[in-house]
């Protein structure tokens, strides 16, 4: 059973067990929050299968249950279906609570401004990891003519008609780019996005719509240009899809440097292969061994033992293919026990290295030079202690340091790491750690 469902405070372990076996990837958070968004726009049944039991999930479903349309979840083995069904929507005040628990909501807004062309919604707020501003998801919406009213911390959106237009994003915003695709699909007339975020959750949200009907076309030099044309289509031209959610590759890359600080070697399956290359190069270059088998879709890592597994000497974040800013906590903890020194810079969220001196407390060596650099330097071992995660992969990075150190570490606050880890603990347990809820 999923650590979801139960009522749970804190993980312990107790580490120096090197990780051995196998596991199966759960569906894409990133992926599954605005496909699900995307049903709204579809007066219609839709299916989407493999998507991670994590409570940002059952907030999405409770968000979009709240504009009247049915969402059913079915816990499978592994992951979970929800059918969503929006034949009958009409709210489209979203209720506040739901909006600031949970950042992603704002995606929302495109997909009930095409569908209602109305939309109500609280500003989301800024997190730990940084400001948090949707100045361009309001840009893009404008400029398909939606006119935006803000008063306080309330946002309402209405648009007569959604007009096809140019929307050249000054730099990449995933949400933004996905905001803007919700409420191009059915805008009358093309639009064209230049410089749209190249995440692949973004690119899964377009196969998503194309499926149900629409006319998105990724440009032959999307990688370049970042260029996306939609045509507009009907809303009743949409249909509903069975659809399968894409693996979750900021999870594959957390059990990865997992089994880099912990030592062994793990097999994942239902990995997203094609989304790792910046992650697996960063590995393959700390001494890590990969074997991929296409037959099932699963990838093996052998890590070094510690005394070879060394740091690469610089790193910084950035936007698709770039190392992802997702992974840079839990790169950092395996950095903490390998040989040298890493400089890292992150230049995606303005503070996301709150979690060090988390690691600190645990003996790590990191000195943070300045707003978005930080340089560890590794030790031979790092401390059990009772830890806080304060965000999502800050969280899974004290679990991969807990696993690392000697001793027992009991990480808290794990609501935020069961935001985006369906069973992070369940599933290092399975790889023959000593982990569990308490
Ligand atoms: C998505 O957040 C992900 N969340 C994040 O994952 C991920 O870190 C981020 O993309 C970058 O890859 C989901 O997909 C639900 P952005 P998003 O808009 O869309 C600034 C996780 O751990 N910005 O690409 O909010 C922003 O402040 C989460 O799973 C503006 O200035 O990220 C940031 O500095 C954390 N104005 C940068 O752009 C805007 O209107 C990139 O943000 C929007 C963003």
């Amino acid at each position: 059973m999923s650590q979801t469902t139960q009522n749970t405070r804190l993980i312990r372990m107790e580490g120096g067990y090197p990780l051995e076996g196998t596991v199966r990837i759960q569906g894409s958070k990133n992926a599954t929050l605005p496909v699900m968004a995307a049903c709204l726009l579809i007066s219609d049944k839709c299916v989407l299968r493999g998507c991670p039991q994590i409570t940002d999930v059952m907030y999405m479903g409770t968000l979009i249950k709240s504009t009247g349309a049915k969402v059913e979840q079915t816990m499978g083995v592994n992951d979970m279906d929800i059918v969503i069904e929006s034949t009958d929507i009409q709210e489209c005040r979203l209720p506040s609570r739901y909006v600031s628990a949970m950042r992603s909501s704002v995606i929302l807004m495109g997909a009930l401004l095409g569908r209602l062309g109305e939309v109500y919604v609280d500003y989301p707020g800024g997190c730990v990891i940084g400001e948090r501003p949707i100045n361009l998801h309001l840009y893009g919406l404008e400029k398909l003519g939606a006119q935006i009213w803000t008063e306080g911390n309330h946002i309402h959106a209405y648009a007569d008609e959604l007009i096809g237009t140019e929307i050249r994003f000054p730099f990449s915003s995933v949400g933004a780019t996905q905001n803007t695709i919700l409420a191009a699909v059915t805008a009358k007339g093309t639009t064209v996005i230049w410089n749209a975020a190249k995440e692949p959750e973004v690119t899964a949200l377009c196969a998503f719509l194309n499926q149900a009907g629409a006319d998105i076309r990724i440009h032959k030099d999307f990688m370049e240009s970042g260029k996306i044309v939609i045509h507009g289509v009907e809303l009743c031209r949409l249909h509903g899809v069975d659809y399968c959610v894409v693996p979750d590759r900021i999870v594959a890359g957390t059990y990865l440097f997992a089994a880099l600080a912990a030592g062994g070697n793990i097999t994942l399956e239902n990995i997203p292969i094609s989304h790792l290359d910046s992650v697996c190069e960063v590995i393959t270059g700390m001494g890590g061994i990969f074997s991929y088998h296409a037959d099932n879709n699963s990838l093996t890592l052998y890590a070094p033992n510690r005394s070879e597994l060394r740091n690469i000497s610089y790193i910084e974040t950035d936007i698709y293919p770039g190392f992802p800013t997702d992974l840079q906590s839990p790169l950092l903890a395996a950095a903490c026990v390998a040989n040298g020194k890493l400089m890292i810079k992150e230049k995606i969220f303005s503070s996301r290295f709150k979690i060090i001196e988390e690691l600190q407390r645990m003996g790590a060596d990191i000195a943070v030079t300045s707003e978005e650099c930080a340089i560890v330097t590794g030790v031979s071992t790092l401390e059990g202690r009772n830890v806080i995660a304060k965000e999502l992969r800050g969280g899974a990075a004290l679990v991969i340091a807990g696993l690392a150190a000697e001793g027992i570490t009991t990480v808290s606050d794990i609501c935020y790491i069961n935001r985006g880890y369906q069973d992070i603990a369940g599933d290092f347990a399975k790889l023959g750690a000593r982990i569990s809820y308490d």
